[in-house]
């Protein structure tokens, strides 16, 4: 059963694949999803990847079948568990697309799950089709990843896109990883240590100012309001870091700017007429990716 429910399940001939299927899938119409459903389960907002999956079955030439704020819309509203929903969505759709906001939910519902379950991000824990788009994005831009040194910034400690990512980059030869954010908001020292134990060199910070002009990928993110008990806290961080004029002058010509969107404060619309900006065009190699991605649990 090709269950994605987390990064290590992709092995590195797999991404290779699916990354080149997505170049090829840019070219090419094709019907290779005709006859399919495809299950889309939201439990948690949404605007890309959610719609983005649906687009990406939709070009495929397969259907959709969808229940957004799945909370509040379907039979968890009356204490329906994770496990027993998609047991019943399985009989009508031949993948599920899953966004939960407990860690491990996607892994719960791979356990019972008789159809593929692709994890669109679980709590704080993964999201292993953006970490994917990530990889491929910074392939698109710099022609490859391998030797690049990115920089993660912002709420690395709730951003599941982050926790996702580190670990893929960490099988690729020659990458290095900085790691800025406020302590509170540091990224999981497990993922840190498996990091560093693929033998990838990684380095914390606070402050940006010394990392920024050695960047080849500069990854922002949004402080995620949504998992914090202490909303004195988030407030303490909201704005802990904004690209600025300031900021972009010290970056390098070929600096990529990603972003798994929303943005908040941390990148203002001024950044997007720079041509380094590239998280609209993340958006759309998301697409390619995400039809790749449906194509093979579907075959
Ligand atoms: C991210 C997510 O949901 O984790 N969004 C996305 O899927 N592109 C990032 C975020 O919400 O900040």
């Amino acid at each position: 059963m090709k269950h994605i429910t987390r990064v290590s399940e992709l092995s590195d001939p797999l991404i290779e694949e699916l990354m080149r299927r997505a170049d090829q899938l840019e070219q090419q119409n094709v019907e290779t999803a005709r006859g399919k459903i495809m299950a889309s389960i939201f439990y948690e907002p949404s605007t890309r990847t959610r719609l983005s999956f649906e687009s990406a079955m939709h070009r495929l030439g397969g259907c959709v079948i969808t229940t957004d704020n799945a909370g509040a819309f379907s039979s968890a509203a009356k204490g329906e568990t994770i496990e027993d929903t998609v047991r019943v969505v399985a009989s009508y759709a031949d993948c599920i697309v899953l966004r939960h906001h407990e860690r491990g939910a996607a892994a719960r519902a791979a356990a019972v799950s008789p159809v593929p379950i692709l994890n669109a991000g679980d709590g704080d824990g993964e999201h292993p089709s953006q970490a994917l788009l990530d990889l491929y994005t910074i392939q698109r831009e710099r022609g490859s990843v391998e030797g690049a040194r990115v920089v993660f910034v912002g709420d690395l400690k709730y951003g599941r896109t982050v926790h996702s990512l580190v670990q893929l980059l960490a099988q690729v030869p020659g990458v290095s990883i900085d790691l800025v954010s406020p302590a509170e908001l540091a990224l999981p020292v497990e993922l840190v240590a498996r990091a560093e134990a693929a033998g990838v060199p990684v380095s914390l910070h606070e402050a940006w100012g010394t990392v920024l002009p050695g960047a080849d990928v500069l990854y922002m993110t949004r402080v995620q309001k949504e998992r914090f008990a202490d909303l004195g806290m988030y407030t303490r961080h909201a704005n802990a870091y904004t690209v600025t004029s300031e900021a972009l002058k010290q970056l390098k010509e070929t600096a990529v700017i990603m972003h798994p969107l929303p943005r908040v404060h941390e990148v203002p619309p001024e950044v997007d007429a720079d041509e380094r900006a590239a998280y609209f065009r993340q958006v759309h190699y998301g697409l390619l990716v995400r039809m790749a991605l449906l194509e093979y649990v579907l075959r």
